[in-house]
């Protein structure tokens, strides 16, 4: 007897052929009807167990969650619902799930109460579309660089590099915390430790991808990063996955380019491959933003604002010219933003990015030419002196999806820049060889992956579409 997953069955329907599946209940209705799901697909199949021919104390097994093979004909259904079912001649219960204590009974959960049980959450349908879809983003990633030229590179996750100059970074030893060795005068003395400096992982693969870009040409990174920003938001976590291509001889404006048809690239292979899910999740968000006040609702369904971005060039837009639409805008004016705009020069916080995006322009922008003071030291400075060659992709709903740049390729002009903002040389001294050996014009980009999960599923906390999420105070499981 052949064994399917409820997937291929509900697609094949081979009427007449007796299959088998296996699966966990989702519920067990007049102790006849089983809806069995074995997370392949968003559907459940319809199995009907005839009490009258099973055992009773078979029967009692039977109760959502618990995990069953059952085999016997497909059949055409008699009930509305579905257009197939098997009629089960044989169920094996490989696990029962007591119905006492097993925490996701077929009622509605919060999303709250699931994040506390992480482990058994994606056998609910929100979780398990969303998971799919992740899958799927993954997947369309890598095809999306690996047939336009492009080599996957594996940075290091322990660095003793902070590429971002931010120093929120979680440090890496294996020095004893009651033990540990001192230097003269009174320091950690980390030439003891496991590798003889100071370590710590990774907040980007960056400043390596670069080594690679200028020996490979086209590459891209897609590994997991970390931060120790101290931000409990539904955008940040400590651990999150992000995607860095680097490209030798790409102006910032190829880099924009590139940006936008690889989002737009990876968007329709989830149309196109997730459509179930899609719906599911559709559905999901418009029930969810019932409960908020109408100001408050998405403009668009799930499916339609992924098609609008899909459709529709981004906006480009000069960090200078953004800064009068902020500053004339309603919100400053009427003093409703927490960080009003008053001059060139500040630091745009997520309340600004969404008006730009939400309100203004109301499709995604590429905000690019940013204050010089604002960004990283790696960032190609412009002949006015006070900006650099720095982009971000802000996106409807999320803010900040994309930060990325034209490196600075000229070493006077870096080393002056590293200097100016105290970072040691000696640290970055292989960094600083790729200015002096073959320099040229190259760019690259950091996705969030998470963000473009949430993004996709229109989940609004990023807690939520990563399997195990890490934020401050919590890294349980
Ligand atoms: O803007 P960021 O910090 O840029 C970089 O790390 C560059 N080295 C990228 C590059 O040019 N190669 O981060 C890039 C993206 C952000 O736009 C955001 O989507 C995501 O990473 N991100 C986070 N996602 C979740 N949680 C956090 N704490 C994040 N911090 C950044
Ligand atoms: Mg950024």
């Amino acid at each position: 007897m052949k064994s399917y997953s409820v997937k291929e069955l509900l697609a094949k329907q081979p009427i007449g052929e007796s299959v088998e599946v296996n699966g966990w209940v989702k519920t067990f209705r007049s102790n006849r009807f089983v809806a069995l799901n074995d997370g392949s697909t968003i559907h459940n199949l319809q199995c009907v167990i005839d009490f009258e021919n099973f055992d009773e104390n078979l029967l009692k097994q039977i109760s959502t969650g618990a995990a069953l093979k059952i085999s016997g004909p497909l059949v055409e259904s008699q009930g509305r619902g579905q257009s197939v079912e098997i009629q089960a001649a044989d169920v094996f219960v490989h696990g029962t799930a007591d119905p006492e204590t097993y925490p996701i009974q077929p009622k509605k959960h919060s999303l709250e109460f699931l994040r506390e049980k992480a482990h058994l959450r994606v056998r609910t349908n929100t979780f398990s579309a969303v998971m799919r879809v992740r899958s799927a983003l993954a997947f369309a990633v890598h095809q999306y660089f690996q047939q336009n030229g492009f080599y996957y590179m594996h940075p290091p996750i322990i660095t003793g590099s902070d590429a971002e100059g931010a120093g929120e970074m979680f440090r890496v030893t294996t020095l004893e915390p009651q033990n540990t060795p001192l230097t003269e005068d009174g320091a950690v003395d980390y030439s003891q430790d496991f590798f003889g400096k100071e370590t710590n992982l990774t907040v980007s693969g960056q400043l390596e991808a670069e080594t690679y870009a200028m020996g490979l040409g086209k590459v891209y990174t897609f590994g997991p990063t970390f931060r120790a920003e101290n931000s409990n938001t539904s955008r940040h976590l400590a651990e999150f996955w992000m995607i860095e291509p680097e490209m030798a001889f790409y102006d910032l404006d190829a880099n924009m380019d590139l940006a936008e048809d690889f989002i737009q690239s990876i968007l329709t292979y989830v149309l196109e491959n997730c459509k179930d899910d899609l719906e599911f999740l559709e559905k999901r968000l418009l029930d969810e933003e019932k409960s908020k006040p109408q100001n408050e609702r998405s403009e668009m369904a799930l499916i339609e604002k992924l098609k609008f971005i899909v459709d529709n060039n981004f906006k480009r837009v000069s960090y200078t010219e953004a800064i009068d639409i902020l500053r004339n805008s309603k919100p400053n004016k009427k003093k409703k933003f927490q960080f009003p705009i008053n001059e060139w020069g500040a630091d745009l916080q997520s309340e600004h990015e969404r008006f730009l995006v939400e309100k203004h322009f109301k499709c995604p922008v590429i905000l690019f030419d940013y204050p010089a003071n604002i960004k990283a030291f790696y960032m190609r400075l412009n002949e006015d002196g006070k900006t650099v060659r720095a982009m971000d992709v802000l996106f409807p709903g999320i803010g900040e999806i994309v930060g990325g740049s034209q490196r600075e390729e000229r070493l006077e002009v870096l080393q002056q820049k590293i200097k100016a903002l105290d970072i040691d040389e000696k640290e970055l001294w292989w960094y600083l060889d790729l200015r002096r050996f073959g320099t040229a014009v190259h760019s690259g980009f950091g996705l969030g992956f998470e963000r473009m999960v949430q993004f996709a599923t229109g989940m609004g906390n990023i807690r939520d579409v990563i399997p195990y999420p890490r934020f401050p105070q919590n890294a349980e499981f």
